[in-house]
C-alpha cells in the first residue's frame, strides 16, 4: 500500500505531485506529504494527517516552489497515522528526504546500529531508519546520493519502492524498487515516477516498469540510468507505450467511482470478452491457453490463489473448472498458501487472481509456486503490474482502472475470464461438449446486455436499502455457484457500510448461524432458478419461521418466492454457471446505497487501501 510520486523537470513540481497523489489516494489515505528541492538549495517538506486535501491546506502556508520533488500518500503499517509518521522522512541533518512504499523488516536492528552512532529518530516508522542509514553511509563513505542509496538497500530486508532527493542537488532524483511497484514516465526534458501509471497519464505515454532490485538515477540533462542494486551493472531500458486515458480515471458524472464502476460493467465486460469468443460462438480463444497447450493437457491439479474479492472469484472459478475441465481444483488464500508448505510439481497449475497485480501475499504465493515447479497463470487487471510480469502466462481482464476501494467491475471481469478459461481448457481437453460451449459462449457474449438489463433494479434496490440502513448484522446465503456470490455480497456491505455481515452456504446455516436469526437479523438469499433452487427454498423458510426478514434475489418471473420472502429482487435468467455475474449486481447496489444512506465515504472506506502491498 502507500503511493509514491516523484518529479524532476522544468515545471513546478508541487502541482504535479499533488495531482499524482490524488490519483494514488486509493492506495492509502492515512496521511500525505511532499518534499520539494528548489534552486536556492532549500528542501521544503509539508505533511499532514488524513487525505491529500489536508496536505494542500497545510502546504498553502509554506514554500511550494521547486522543479524537483517527491510525495507520498500513506496506509499506516509502522506507527499510527499522524503528522510525524507521515512521509517524506528526512535525515538527521535535514539534507535527504525519502518516500517509501513497503516495509523494512530489519528496521529494528538498523535503528539500534544507527542509534549507537548518535542518530535520533522522530517517528515510529521503519522508513525513517532507511533515510538515516543513507545519510550515515553518505557521511562515512563520502559518496554520491545514488551510491549511498544502493549501499543502504544492500543492508535492507523487506519490500520497498523508494524515491530520494537531496537538499543541495535539485538535479538528481534516485528511485529503487523491490517487491513494491514503481513506474517511470519519460517525458520531454522531464521525468515522472509513481507507484502506478495513473499519475503519469496526461504528461507522457512512455513508461518504464522498474524491475525488482533495480534502481534508477534520474539526472537533469542526462540520459536515464538504471542499474541492478545487487551488482551495480546497468540494466536494459525497456520503454513501453502506456494505453490508458484520462477519461478512464474520472467519475464521468457519477457521484462516486464505485457507482460509476458498477454501472460501467456492461462496457467493461464487452472489453473483457472482445475477441475471445469466435463469431459462431463455438470456440473460446484465450492466447494464454493456446500458447501453453501441453501444460493444460498434462495438468493434474489446479490451485487458485488470491485474496479478498479475487478469492471469491477464485471460488467460482473452482466450480467452473471442475464442471468443464474435470480437473481437481483447490482454492487457497494467498496468505495461507505462502506459509502452508504447498506440495506442487510440474503437473500443477497455479492460477493467481488479482485486480491490482500488486497484492504482496499473491505475489509471494506465485514465487513459491514457481520455485516448486508449477506452471503459474495470472488473471489480472492492471497491465504491466508485478503479478502479470511474474507469472508464466495469463489473461488480462481488461476492465479499466478500478478506483473505488470496493471491487465491483474487477470481480465480474475475473469471473468472466475464469468462465472463458474453463471453457478454453475444457475444449482443449475434450471435457466439455460443443453444444455446452455454444450455449455458454452465446450467453456469455450476451452478458453485457444482460447486465444492462439487471442494472434496472437500481431504483428498487435504493428504495430497499432505506429499510435496512440501520441493521447491525446481515446474513448472506447462497448455494453452489452462488455461495461465493453470498461471500462477496457480505464483503461489499462490510467494507463500505461497516455493518457486520457474514456469507454462508445456505444449507450450512442450520449448523450454527441459524441461532443468530431473529427479527433484527435480515438475510439476503441468492435463489436464482437453478439446480439448487428447490433446496434453497427450504433454507428461506427456515429463516422466515424464525422471524428473520428475507431479501431474495430470484430469476425473473419467479412469483412463487413472493409468498415466502419479504422482498424479491428479480434478475435475468442465465445458465447456472453465469448466475454469479448477474446476482452480484443487486448486491453491489445494496451495499452501495446502505453505505451512502449512512453517509460513508464509499470510495475510500476507513482502514482500507485498494492494493495491499504489505503482508
Ligand atoms: O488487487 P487484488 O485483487 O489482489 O486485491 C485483493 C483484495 O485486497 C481486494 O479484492 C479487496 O478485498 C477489495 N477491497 C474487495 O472489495
Amino acid at each position: 500500500m502507500c503511493g509514491i510520486v516523484g518529479y524532476l523537470g522544468s515545471n513546478g513540481a508541487y502541482e504535479i505531485l499533488i495531482q499524482g497523489l490524488k490519483r494514488l489516494e486509493y492506495r492509502g489515505y492515512d496521511s500525505a506529504g511532499v518534499a520539494l528541492v528548489n534552486a536556492d538549495g532549500c528542501l521544503n517538506v509539508h505533511k499532514s494527517q488524513g487525505k491529500v486535501s489536508n496536505l494542500e491546506q497545510t502546504a498553502a502556508a509554506g514554500d511550494t516552489t521547486g522543479h524537483t520533488g517527491i510525495a507520498h500518500t500513506r496506509w499506516a503499517t509502522h506507527g499510527e497515522p499522524n503528522d510525524i509518521n507521515a512521509h517524506p522522512h528526512v535525515s538527521q541533518s535535514g539534507d535527504i528526504a525519502l518516500v517509501h512504499n513497503g516495509t523494512i523488516e530489519n528496521y529494528a536492528v538498523l535503528k539500534k546500529l544507527l542509534s549507537d552512532h548518535g542518530f535520533t529518530f522522530k517517528s515510529e516508522t521503519d522508513t525513517e531508519v532507511l533515510v538515516q542509514l543513507i545519510e550515515y553511509i553518505k557521511l562515512t563513505s563520502n559518496c554520491t546520493l545514488a551510491e549511498a542509496v544502493r549501499e543502504a538497500l544492500l543492508q535492507v530486508e523487506g519490500a520497498y519502492a523508494i524515491a530520494v532527493v537531496e537538499r543541495n542537488d535539485p538535479d538528481t532524483l534516485v528511485v529503487a524498487r523491490k517487491s513494491s511497484p514503481l513506474v517511470i514516465g519519460v517525458g520531454d526534458g522531464e521525468t515522472f515516477i509513481a507507484s502506478d501509471a495513473t499519475p503519469i497519464i496526461g504528461y507522457t505515454d512512455k513508461v518504464i516498469y522498474l524491475e525488482n532490485d533495480e534502481m534508477a538515477i534520474i539526472k537533469r540533462g542526462e540520459p536515464l540510468s538504471i542499474v541492478s542494486v545487487n551488482s551495480n551493472q546497468p540494466s536494459k531500458i525497456d520503454v513501453q507505450k502506456l494505453r490508458l486515458s484520462l477519461a478512464q480515471l474520472e467519475k464521468g458524472g457519477y457521484d462516486t467511482f464505485m457507482l460509476k464502476e458498477i454501472f460501467e460493467q456492461p462496457n467493461t465486460l464487452r472489453d473483457c470478452l472482445r475477441g475471445r469468443i469466435t463469431s459462431d460462438n463455438r470456440r473460446v480463444v484465450l492466447s494464454g491457453v493456446e500458447l501453453n497447450k501441453e501444460k493444460f493437457l498434462e495438468a493434474e491439479r489446479i490451485t487458485l490463489v488470491a485474496c479478498g474479492t479475487s478469492w471469491h472469484a477464485a471460488l467460482i472459478g473452482k466450480r467452473l473448472i471442475q464442471d468443464f475441465c474435470q480437473i481437481p481444483v483447490e482454492v487457497e488464500y494467498a496468505s495461507e498458501f505462502r506459509y502452508g508448505n504447498p506440495v506442487l510439481g510440474p503437473k500443477d497449475i497455479v492460477i493467481s487472481i488479482s485486480q491490482s497485480g500488486e497484492t504482496a501475499d499473491t505475489l509471494a504465493a506465485i514465487e513459491i509456486a514457481k520455485e516448486k515447479g508449477a506452471f503459474v497463470y495470472g488473471v489480472c487487471n492492471v497491465v504491466g503490474a508485478s503479478i502479470p510480469r511474474a507469472t508464466d502466462s495469463g489473461t488480462y481482464i481488461h476492465v479499466g482502472p478500478e478506483i473505488g476501494v470496493a471491487s465491483t467491475k474487477a470481480f465480474t471481469g475475473q469471473v468472466t475470464v475464469l468462465t472463458l478459461f474453463a471453457l478454453a481448457v475444457g475444449q482443449l481437453r475434450g471435457t466439455v461438449s460443443p453444444e455446452q460451449i455454444e450455449e455458454i459462449a452465446t450467453a456469455l457474449k450476451a452478458i453485457p446486455a444482460t447486465i444492462e438489463e439487471t442494472l434496472k433494479v437500481d431504483a428498487e434496490v435504493q428504495k430497499l436499502s432505506r429499510i435496512f440502513t440501520y441493521a447491525h448484522n446481515f446474513l448472506y446465503l447462497g448455494r453452489g455457484y452462488n455461495y461465493p456470490t453470498a461471500l462477496e455480497g457480505a464483503l461489499k456491505l462490510k467494507e463500505i457500510s461497516y455493518i457486520h455481515a457474514e456469507g454462508y452456504p445456505a444449507a450450512e446455516m442450520k449448523h450454527g448461524p441459524i441461532a443468530l436469526i431473529d427479527h433484527e437479523m435480515p438475510s439476503v438469499i441468492i435463489a436464482p432458478s437453478d439446480s439448487l433452487y428447490d433446496k434453497i427454498i427450504s433454507n428461506v423458510q427456515q429463516v422466515k419461521s424464525r422471524g428473520g426478514a428475507v431479501v431474495a434475489i430470484v430469476s425473473k418471473g419467479n412469483t412463487a418466492m413472493n409468498d415466502i420472502a419479504d422482498f424479491c429482487i428479480e434478475i435475468p435468467e442465465v445458465p447456472e454457471c453465469l448466475t454469479p455475474l448477474v446476482a452480484s449486481i443487486p448486491l453491489q447496489l445494496l451495499a452501495y446505497y446502505i453505505a451512502v444512506n449512512k453517509g460513508k465515504d464509499v470510495d475510500q472506506p476507513r482502514n482500507l487501501a485498494k492494493s495491499v502491498t504489505v503482508e
